[in-house]
């Protein structure tokens, strides 16, 4: 008989509970237990064991446990997480169950070439790693350890802001790729930018409009309404001169982030913005939160130069669909005159196999590495790129494409 597990054997009991229509004539869903069992909203369930080395990692997952276990809870909560009721995060993760991948067998085909050129430069796989903020809360080396990876692994590289740009650059040999977001970036920092050698300007426009931050929900769930970070000695080594933060002032950086009724949003920014910026840079523009077909043809008609396909894997996004499902539609706009990327939601090589199959032309990550650096630093990051690239090498040998363009759509099966 297997050993009796009482985490597990408990949760499994809730769970056959939750499935009674009596408990959910009482309002008690599966997903009320999930909140009170504390399982994580955006894992895929995994057993509870916490990989101790980076070559005990199986997959993706174990990396989410690895940073749960390692991260103060404000800082997990906040990467973890997405907004408006998680309803973005989760459909980012339905999405791919819509979507099946025709596996053929005995094929015969031991190597496939996933390498990708994005305007002009080579990389080693379809597989980019997306900006993410504040990274030093996950790592104290931040975007150094991201680079130092990427590097290592010939792996596109989007930073998040330029307050480590020309460090990053000198350490890569070459400069990255540059993320802002919300307002139009002013025409100093664009200088700036083009001065550091940047390629390309990836503005995420998804915020724009007012986000349901969750900065809030990380000090609520903490389980403070007053954190004196600058007395705490797990906190006052990076936020020593940030002083007290309370719930209330996150309260007010929500209602802040929304906008007032009267519709006074901050950074409201729209299209005519987009076509000053294309006109004020000599980067590649890259508009990063595209989800529509009818944003992608304005976007090209401004001249952008690429988009992504992206709700910031839910952390900006009240719409509720996930960016597979979306990804046609920007691909039609488009009508193959940039190329669209996508991001959100993505966890496995399988995941990635099936954006490339509708058209994406590469798939960004952005959870995934971060776990990995906020587990075990350079190498977590390197180990969650070998892992995404075994596990497309898979797909890919059994359906037949040995490069990335013999990936077609007639290898998915769309689930009714
Ligand atoms: C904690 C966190 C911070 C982020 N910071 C930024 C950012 O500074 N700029 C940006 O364009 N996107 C940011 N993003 C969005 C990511 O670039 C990317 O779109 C998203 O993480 C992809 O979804 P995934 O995490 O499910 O892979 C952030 C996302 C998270 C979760």
């Amino acid at each position: 008989m297997a050993p009796f597990n009482s985490v597990s054997d408990r949760r499994a009991f809730l769970k056959f509970l939750a499935a009674s229509p009596l408990l959910a004539a009482a309002g008690l869903t599966p997903r009320w237990f999930d909140q009170v069992l504390g399982a994580p909203v955006a894992a895929q369930a995994q057993d509870a064991y916490v990989i101790k080395s980076v070559r005990e990692a199986l997959n993706i997952f174990d990396f989410e446990a690895a940073a749960k276990a390692k991260l103060s809870v404000p800082h997990f909560i906040e990467f973890d997480l997405g907004v408006f009721n998680d309803e973005t995060l989760r459909a980012n993760r339905d999405a791919f169950t819509k979507y099946q991948i025709k596996m053929r067998r005995l094929l015969g085909i031991t190597t496939v070439d996933q390498s990708v050129q994005i305007f002009g430069v080579k990389w080693d796989a379809p597989i980019f790693l997306c900006p993410v903020g504040r990274i030093t809360a996950l790592n104290p080396e931040g975007n150094l350890a991201v680079a130092r990876a990427a590097k290592a692994k010939n792996t596109l590289e989007i930073m998040s802001g330029a307050q480590q740009l020309e460090q990053v650059n000198a350490l890569r040999g070459e400069p990255v790729w540059i993320g802002v977001q919300g307002g139009a970036p002013a025409e100093t920092l664009l200088k700036r930018l083009e001065a550091a050698g940047c390629p390309a300007l990836v503005w995420a426009i998804d915020g724009v409009g007012g986000g349901n931050q969750i900065g809030a929900r990380a000090v609520q769930r903490a389980g403070v309404a007053n954190l004196e970070r600058k007395d705490d000695p797990r906190c006052n080594a990076c936020h020593q001169n940030e002083g007290r933060i309370t719930l209330s002032d996150r309260m007010s950086d929500v209602i802040g982030a929304l906008g007032s009724l009267k519709g006074e949003a901050a950074n409201q920014v729209s299209w005519s913005d987009v076509k000053r910026v294309r006109g004020m840079t000599r980067m590649k523009l890259v508009l990063k939160g595209i989800v529509t077909r009818e944003d992608a043809q304005i976007a090209v008609q401004n001249g952008v130069d690429a988009v992504i396909v992206s709700n910031h894997g839910g952390h900006e996004d009240a719409g509720g669909r996930g960016t597979l499902e979306c990804l046609p539609e920007v691909v039609a706009g488009v009508a193959g005159r940039i190329p669209v990327l996508i991001d959100s939601g993505f966890r496995s090589g399988a995941d990635v196999y099936k954006a490339l199959a509708l058209g994406a032309a590469a798939v960004g990550v952005g959870r995934a590495y971060a776990w990995g650096l906020a587990s075990f630093g350079q190498d977590g990051v390197e180990t969650v790129i070998e892992l995404l690239r075994r596990e497309l090498q898979v797909a890919m040998a059994q359906t037949g494409a040995t490069s990335i363009a013999k990936i077609t759509r007639a290898t998915l099966i769309a689930r009714n």
